[in-house]
């Protein structure tokens, strides 16, 4: 899937935000050979910035994969802090453990397998963020248990908001996942509990903060 800004864009910000951790760098090289769409390493960014903006403690990933961007996410929070992966594969889930270890964070690491939306409707304390990047069809069907179990502040976000360009009306009408991102996008701007934005990075991030 290609970037959504211009190339001339991505490679400029390529340039610029170059330096990170070689364990990240590595699991990039793995994604590439594997084609296994990760957040990249602008998004990650975004992730971490957002993540540390909202002095965030206690994180919930909603899909996986095999860490990456719980990786990012790790070396945001500060303080030992709480970070839940979930993921359909108890492969990913394995792997992005032994590369969160490398990492010697010093946070709880809870690791789910099934349905992440299953692990989002359980009870417990609020979320300061909660990150989305599951099966596209699904997007809305985390909003509303999302919007529940957020504390006020916090932060809701999506990836792949833009899909390639897939969700503009001009594309006509979509498949289910088209369609599952498109509804998201809308439930999302039109919620009265948050505050939303939607960011032209890569493939487009929203980022919804709960009032
Ligand atoms: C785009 S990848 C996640 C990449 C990861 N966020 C990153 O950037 O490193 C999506 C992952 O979500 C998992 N997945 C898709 N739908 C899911 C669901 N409903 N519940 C749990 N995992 C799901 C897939 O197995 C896949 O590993």
């Amino acid at each position: 899937m290609g970037p959504m800004t211009s190339a001339g864009v991505e490679e400029y910000l390529a340039g610029l935000f170059a330096e990170r951790n070689p364990i990240l760098r590595e699991m990039e090289q793995i994604a590439a050979e594997r084609e296994f769409p990760i957040v990249g390493p602008l998004v990650g960014g975004l992730l971490q910035v957002l993540s540390r903006t909202a002095n965030a403690r206690r994180i919930l990933e909603l899909g996986s994969g095999f860490g990456y961007s719980a990786f990012w996410f790790a070396g945001a929070i500060s303080d030992p802090g709480e970070i839940v992966l979930t993921d359909v594969s108890a492969e990913n889930l394995e792997e992005a453990e032994r590369f969160l270890a490398r990492g010697r964070f010093p946070h709880r690491f809870e690791r789910y397998r099934g349905d992440a939306l299953d692990r989002l409707r359980r009870e417990g304390d609020p979320w300061d963020v909660i990150f989305c990047d599951i099966d596209k069809h699904a997007y809305p069907d985390a909003i509303e248990p999302a919007v529940e179990r957020l504390r006020p502040g916090g932060l809701l976000i999506f990836d792949n908001m833009l899909w390639s360009g897939r969700v503009f009306e001009s594309a006509g009408p979509g498949d289910r996942a088209t369609e599952g991102v498109r509804a998201a996008g809308r439930k999302l701007a039109a919620h009265p509990a948050l505050w939303t934005t939607l960011i032209p990075l890569r493939d487009g991030v929203s980022v919804s903060v709960r009032t």
